[in-house]
């Protein structure tokens, strides 16, 4: 018999055909005892992810999501904006059996699967933000960036979103997780993480090969009150998506995990690792951690 099984993707952009039905052919393949983490960015569209909810659910013992960014553009979507777009993927979680909060999984080894809920601080926030400024280019990424296109927030809301978003895991944060965490989240924790090298050495190069010189990724990647919140979980492993580019790190106790499906462009290009478009299994009952 096959053991229960921890498997992680994000960002798997269905609404490229290739991605969903890649998916779909993997979640066929006898899954009907792991839980699922699909860590946002999987479609704007409702209709499509109600599809995707009621496929991966049939095939699934439990299907766990955070919505990333975009799902929460309100274009196509027939909400007046992203904040009522987000308590409508709630509640369709909620009809479909998706889970938005803490599970606890396994028989014998036993693992908690905790969400954090997040958004990103921009450079207004320097306390949490995961800004680096790049000295050589204008930044243009407010005319550039999709989030601030097609992403529509009601004029009265408290901000920073990213604290909004945070807020709301504070209620199971105040839990004793007696088990192994695996926390996830959609945007990144760590400014470290945005860089495949050293932030000196990812500068130098980036001031030489920047093939985006006028777009700051930094301003729109993330939040360190996710760091803090994972840290006040007791994370083992703690996955998140958004940026594409796929890593393990391992900083003071914490495995961080990218597993991003990513576009199919970026998997030829090699942006993407092609063996990404499937789930990564990250933990099981008869071993544990995997990773
Ligand atoms: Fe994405
Ligand atoms: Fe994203």
């Amino acid at each position: 018999m096959i053991p229960s099984r921890v498997w992680v993707i994000s960002d798997i952009h269905i609404d490229y055909q290739e991605n969903f039905d890649r998916l779909l052919e993997f979640a066929a393949r006898r899954h009907h005892s792991d839980a699922l983490i699909v860590a946002g960015d999987a479609t704007d569209r409702l209709d499509r992810l109600e599809a995707l909810f009621r496929e991966l659910t049939e095939q699934f013992l439990h299907v766990l999501f955070v919505p990333g960014n975009h799902e929460l553009w309100v274009r196509r979507s027939g909400h007046d904006d992203s904040l009522k777009k987000f308590h409508a993927i709630k509640a369709l979680c909620r009809e479909t059996g998706v889970k938005m909060e803490p599970l606890l999984m396994g028989q014998y080894q036993k693992v908690w699967l905790v969400p954090l809920l997040s958004w990103y601080d921009d450079k207004d926030q320097p306390e949490h933000s995961l800004y680096v400024e790049k000295d050589y280019a204008e930044d243009r990424t407010d005319e550039m960036w999709g989030d601030f296109i097609h992403a529509r927030w009601p004029a009265d809301l408290a901000q920073p979103l990213a604290r909004l978003f945070a807020d709301q895991n504070e209620g199971f944060l105040q839990r004793e997780f007696q088990h192994p965490v695996i926390s996830f989240s959609h945007f990144l924790p760590r400014q470290d993480l945005i860089f495949h090298k050293p932030l000196a050495d990812a500068m130098a190069l980036a001031r030489k090969f920047d093939p985006l010189p006028e777009f700051n990724f930094s301003r729109v990647a993330g939040s360190y009150r996710i760091e803090e919140q994972l840290r006040r979980l007791g994370s083992r492993l703690h996955v998140y998506g958004h940026q594409h580019r796929n890593r393990q790190r391992h900083i003071e106790g914490v495995t961080y995990l990218s597993h991003c499906m990513g576009y199919p462009k970026e998997r030829q290009r090699g942006h993407v690792p092609a063996d990404a478009i499937e789930p990564l299994c990250v933990w099981r009952d008869d071993t544990g951690f995997t990773i």
